[in-house]
């Protein structure tokens, strides 16, 4: 069969007779299956009954033979817009009136689909001014967003029902545009972005980009038909490509329209789909709830991070109700950078960590600021130098250096440093025996030296038992002043070298430490450690 060229709007009037008076579909899925696409959506729609009329005109009297399939239904079409049978009211959800308002379960439901805590609201009048009230809700800043669209996988179900109602009559098939529904009939997603996606950037004096940072979450639920395409997936294949969560919502919302399922559907041969689901199917009692979430995608910030004074934890640490250390880094920064970004949460990533009580020195430790649905947009630049000054100010012993907006990739670099990059340490030692010239010597000559770390008993509770092997690069060592037994010692290691262990041997599981490359009897003890570089540039 040869595709007809559709340039203008319903070129297969007979088509459309069929689809609205029929089935009683809207005329937006009237244009889909007539493989319409572009701005013709966005036009205030016609009445299904005005489009009757038109079309009844037209085709004179000849189809007027064809009822209208009414089971099931007491209104009349011709006097009120019901719900579209194919699309559940999806592409009429901005044609005024009332949309339905979901119970509380219906909301729990999609609440807890969407796996994430941000609330959906419910929008119940059918405009796009209501749909871009519920986005201006969340108090974005933003020039440019996307539609991310959920619609019921029923609708797919039921697209596919009226191909091959259509098809059955052998006079309708070179009104036909092509060979398959999932191919030649316009997807209802698209559909819905040119209906909706320009009128809701005008309202809210934005434009459409589909990288845009800010998503418009718009999902249509339609509990009713929620068991509708399970067939599809066969009787034994629960839980496999099923995506059913399971959770405390009393309402099932059934599989959400995707490439999968319209697959599974046009694969099915007529007879059989014809056992499982009604051609053409029937209009719902009610058109499906619509939901609107605007987000921000994550942003980041970054930079490197200095620690000056001890007795700072990385990120809050409490035991038992009671913190320990003055402060922590991630909260310092965040103190300075979130309320600039108003944000949901943050999460504090660095390339390493270094305990409470070890100061990080030289030119920091990269870390970012992972920011979960900022309201406000990305400050400029000299916003983050201020808000470094005023934590390099603030005395608390934390100093901030190249703090800027990052983006998503520094994430893998700094994942990379923590596992790769190597570190250069000072750490204050006391050794058993006196620190002669022939110790110095010792260490200084010293490279490549291979450690056996069994796991601290430190850190024994969060790591896994087992036998690490580092390598230490190179070491110096100069005297302490009027302390014959004290040395400065400077290492460069292998990232994840524990080096308290290496000095004070942790009672024999890191061999060789400090003691025994110097031949002295006792194990050596450690009084202070700085991190002096983490060797690695990232931004
Ligand atoms: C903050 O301190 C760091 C050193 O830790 C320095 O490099 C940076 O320039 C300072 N920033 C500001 C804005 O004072
Ligand atoms: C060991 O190296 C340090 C740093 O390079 C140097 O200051 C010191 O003089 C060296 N000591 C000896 C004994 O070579
Ligand atoms: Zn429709």
């Amino acid at each position: 069969m040869e595709h007809v060229p559709t340039s203008t709007p319903c070129t297969c009037r007979f088509l459309c007779w069929r689809l609205v008076v029929a089935v009683q579909a809207c005329a937006r899925c009237c244009l889909r299956f007539a493989g319409e696409s572009g701005d013709i959506y966005a036009a205030p729609a016609p009445e299904c009954g005005a489009l009757k009329a038109a079309l009844s005109a037209t085709n004179g009297n000849a189809q007027a033979s064809e009822p209208p399939i009414t089971e099931g239904r007491a209104d009349n079409a011709d006097t009120k817009t019901e719900a579209c049978p194919v699309c559940l009211g999806v592409l009429q959800c901005m044609d005024s009136g009332a949309l339905p308002s979901p119970s509380s379960d219906v909301t729990t439901a999609v609440q807890h689909a969407s796996g994430n805590p941000q609330p959906w609201i419910p929008v119940t009048t059918a405009s796009i001014a209501a749909i871009a009230e519920a986005v201006k809700q969340e108090d974005h800043e933003f020039d440019s967003f996307w539609l991310d669209i959920s619609l019921p996988g029923s609708t797919q179900v039921r697209q596919q029902a009226v191909w091959h109602w259509l098809r059955r009559d052998a006079a309708a098939a070179p009104a036909l545009p092509g060979h398959s529904p999932s191919v030649d009939v316009t997807d209802l997603k698209a559909a819905l972005r040119h209906t909706l996606g320009e009128p809701l950037a005008q309202q809210l004096c934005s434009r459409q980009d589909p990288d845009a940072e800010l998503r418009i979450g718009l999902t249509f639920a339609h509990p009713a038909t929620a068991a509708e395409a399970d067939f599809l997936f066969g009787s034994n294949s629960k839980g496999r490509g099923a995506k059913r969560k399971r959770g405390p919502a009393h309402v099932q919302l059934g599989r959400s329209a995707s490439d999968a399922l319209a697959q599974a559907a046009a694969k099915m041969l007529e007879a059989k789909f014809g056992e499982e689901v009604r051609i053409p199917p029937l209009p719902p009692a009610q058109p499906a709830f619509v939901f609107v979430r605007a987000k921000r995608e994550a942003v980041y910030v970054g930079g490197y991070y200095r620690k000056l004074q001890r007795d700072i934890s990385h990120s809050p640490f409490i035991i038992d109700g009671v913190r320990l250390g003055r402060t922590s880094i991630q909260e310092e920064l965040e103190r300075v950078v979130l309320p600039h970004l108003r944000c949901d949460s943050s999460k504090f990533i660095s390339a390493g960590r270094e305990d409470m009580d070890v100061r990080m020195l030289g030119s920091g430790r990269p870390f970012v600021l992972e920011i979960a649905n900022a309201r406000a947009r990305m400050p400029p630049p000299e916003c983050f130098d201020s808000m470094a000054a005023s934590l390099n100010e603030s005395g608390v012993g934390v100093e901030v250096r190249k703090l800027q907006p990052v983006n998503r990739d520094t994430l893998k670099l700094i994942k990379a440093g923590e596992q790769e990059k190597q570190k250069s340490y000072l750490a204050t030692c006391r050794l058993p025996c006196l620190v002669t010239p022939d110790v110095l010597d010792k260490i200084n000559a010293t490279e490549n030296l291979v450690l056996q770390q069994r796991t601290p008993t430190r850190v024994e509770h969060r790591r896994a038992m087992l036998v690490r092997q580092k390598t230490i690069y190179s070491m110096s060592a100069t005297p302490v002043p009027d302390d014959s037994h004290g040395l400065m010692l400077r290492l460069r290691t292998q990232a994840g070298t524990y080096i308290k262990e290496f000095v004070h041997s942790d009672e024999g599981r890191t061999t060789p430490h400090l003691s025994s490359i110097l031949g002295c009897q006792e194990p050596a003890k450690i009084l202070d450690l700085d991190v002096l570089e983490v060797h690695m540039d990232f931004v």
